[in-house]
């Protein structure tokens, strides 16, 4: 479906539950309510709205949470969204603490990509950010466990200024592994409203001490928030991923459901369409694709994190998925 700017939208993110078992600070509160399960969506109901997104022209899916994981049977739903006509890719976003042990599974039901959130490799430093007493997983170990599996693979890692010290060590995980590095601007919501980003330039140019002929790479994916930079010394790539510095609305291809079938067509506003009332009203499945439709109608031009006093998106991250 092509929306009122001329973006087509044809990705959907599904955030399949708001728990996870980390806390990061910019992400969540230290001690979250849940919501309770009856809240959130089925996989039933969340395959009948992955269909009729797939009807509207949807093709890529990605999973996200809170963490993706905790939610039981995780595959089987990744099996189901496979399955859809119309569904080329599914992905997820995970915090890799359960990824080795899942990976098997999610390969078998047919995942194709994994982005994991890797925001330090420093396990003190881990421990602070993510507000947790488990042991840093071994990354480069997951990382070529999932490249291995054939897994188009990534790390994003959320710029804080805690963490300035290991942008090359980060980076330095493309060097041997296939997989593409991204760093990330810290957006204003939920807790990131009011921590501190770095901005991502700065990295470009402080990596570019150590691989000075990173250049934008020739293969760009025009709807992808990215801008990807390439070099002679690495395998993989660096990814710049900069909504506060430069603005990637103009070819976002996105929409959004949130665990309590909330349908979001920008991230930054709080605004969206009730699905989960809809399903369980038993609307047919025209009447669905018609509701959708006046939703993507409704996306905006751009996102307002620049002026919060719009209707800004006030819920944490872990309830919208990212
Ligand atoms: P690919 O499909 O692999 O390109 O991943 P992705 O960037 O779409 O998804 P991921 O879940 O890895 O998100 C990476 C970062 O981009 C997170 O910080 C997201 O919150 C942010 N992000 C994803 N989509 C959007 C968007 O439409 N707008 C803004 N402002 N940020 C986004
Ligand atoms: N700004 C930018 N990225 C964020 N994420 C979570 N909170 C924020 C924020 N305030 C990232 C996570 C994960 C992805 C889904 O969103 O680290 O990689
Ligand atoms: Fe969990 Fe991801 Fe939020 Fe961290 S950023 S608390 S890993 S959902």
């Amino acid at each position: 479906m092509i929306d009122r700017f001329g973006r087509e939208i044809s990705y959907l993110r599904i955030s399949i539950t708001d728990r996870c078992n980390l806390r990061c600070f910019y992400c969540m509160p230290p001690h979250p309510e849940h919501l309770c399960h009856a809240d959130i969506l089925t996989y039933e109901e969340i395959v009948r709205t992955a269909e009729a997104a797939a009807s509207l022209g949807i093709t890529k899916i990605r999973i996200t949470g809170g963490e993706p994981l905790v939610r039981r049977d995780c595959a089987e739903l990744i099996a189901m969204l496979k399955a859809i006509p119309g569904i080329r890719t599914v992905a997820m976003t995970t915090n890799g603490i359960l990824l080795a042990d899942c990976l098997p599974a999610l390969c078998r039901a047919g995942l194709d990509a994994v982005n994991i959130s890797i925001d330090t490799v420093q396990e003190a430093r881990w421990r602070a950010v993510t507000r947790s007493d488990r042991p840093m997983p071994d990354w480069q170990s997951l990382l070529n466990r999932c490249v291995q599996s054939g897994l188009r693979t990534k790390v994003n890692a959320v710029l804080m200024k805690e963490t300035r010290g290991d942008w090359m060590v980060l980076a330095a995980l493309a060097e041997s592994l296939t997989v593409d590095v991204r760093f990330i601007e810290q957006m204003p919501i939920g807790r990131g409203a009011v921590s501190e980003s770095e901005c991502a330039g700065e990295v470009l140019r402080t990596l570019r001490t150590r691989w000075p002929d990173l250049h934008p790479a020739s293969d760009e994916e025009k709807s992808s928030p990215a801008r990807y930079y390439e070099s002679a010394g690495l395998t993989g790539r660096i990814g710049l991923i900069a909504p506060m510095t430069h603005r990637f609305c103009e070819s976002c291809n996105r929409i959004r459901l949130t665990s309590t079938g909330q349908l979001k067509p920008c991230l930054s506003y709080e605004t969206g369409t009730d699905l989960r009332e809809l399903l369980r009203a038993g609307a047919s499945d025209g009447e669905l694709r018609e509701v959708m439709c006046r939703c993507i109608d409704k996306k905006p031009k751009q996102h307002c994190f620049a002026d919060p006093t719009e209707a800004a998106e006030h819920r944490t991250m872990n309830r919208i998925g990212g």
